[in-house]
């Protein structure tokens, strides 16, 4: 058994809590507006403070051992995978904007195209294994239920059927990239997605909720050229808990595009 990574904080973080997800979502400069703003929200100094340019993210720890998912995914993998790769782009997240605010400092802007192409691939990449994280539990449910069950029904037909495309989605990605459940709120509809890379083929304004990494680094040590067999064990593994609980708020999102709604 792999050693357990160190925990900050096992518990479930509440949704729409001042600590959780609501902060990015309200935040008027991430785009996106909620209906209704919860008065307990953060205060316009907390904001500030989310949005100063030399903000710094970190790699958040697991909410389970190394090798609590086994043996669908090896706790090897899974020591790799966020200690090497997700740390590797949180570290590049962070050089990237440290490089920026030193060109602004500058005025000097000639790399500026390439240090926003290393933002958004870096940025990405962080916050996509954030999700992919706390999308898997050691004891997944076979299904989700309630609201999150309706959805999938109403926009795919049946659960199994949203399966089948998911895994369609992922096993079709042409190099790296990810398998994305997003709720889009332009249309209110929910879609599954390749993401290219992390940050490519997104819908703007799209919400992720549950994310698929298909990069080899995610299974070629237990599954080698055997990804098919990947993306099927995963689904002994999702947090449909968590996974719903992302639908809840992201349906609550709203970016104002009056007269272009589905
Ligand atoms: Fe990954």
């Amino acid at each position: 058994m792999i050693r357990t990574t160190p925990v900050r904080d096992r518990s479930r973080r509440s949704v729409g809590t001042r600590a959780g997800r609501s902060t990015h979502h309200a935040s008027p400069d991430g785009g996106y507006a909620r209906r209704d703003a919860d008065p307990t929200g953060p205060t316009p100094a907390r904001r500030l403070r989310l949005l100063h340019p030399m903000n710094r993210y970190a790699l958040p720890d697991l909410r389970y051992d190394y090798g609590a998912l086994e043996p669908h995914v090896s706790g090897r993998i899974m020591q790799l995978h966020h200690d090497k790769h997700h740390a590797g782009y949180v570290k590049g997240a962070n050089d990237a904007l440290e490089q920026l605010d030193d060109a602004r400092r500058k005025s000097d802007f000639t790399r500026l195209a390439a240090l926003e192409r290393a933002l958004a691939f870096n940025l990405s990449g962080h916050i996509l294994h954030s999700l992919f994280w706390q999308n898997l539990a050691p004891k997944g449910a076979p299904r989700p239920e309630g609201p999150l069950s309706d959805a999938l029904v109403e926009h795919f037909g049946s659960f199994e059927a949203f399966q089948r495309q998911l895994m369609q989605t992922a096993s079709t990605i042409m190099g790296s990239g990810w398998a994305a459940l997003i709720w889009e709120p332009v249309g209110g509809r929910l879609l599954t997605t390749q993401i290219y890379d992390h940050q490519s083929n997104l819908a703007q304004a799209g919400i992720p909720l549950m994310v698929l990494d298909a990069w080899e680094h995610a299974y070629y040590l237990q599954y080698e050229n055997r990804k098919a067999e990947f993306f099927q064990a995963v689904w002994n593994v999702w947090d449909w808990q968590d996974i719903g609980d992302r639908f809840a708020e992201a349906r609550e999102v709203r970016i104002a595009l009056v007269g272009a709604e589905g």
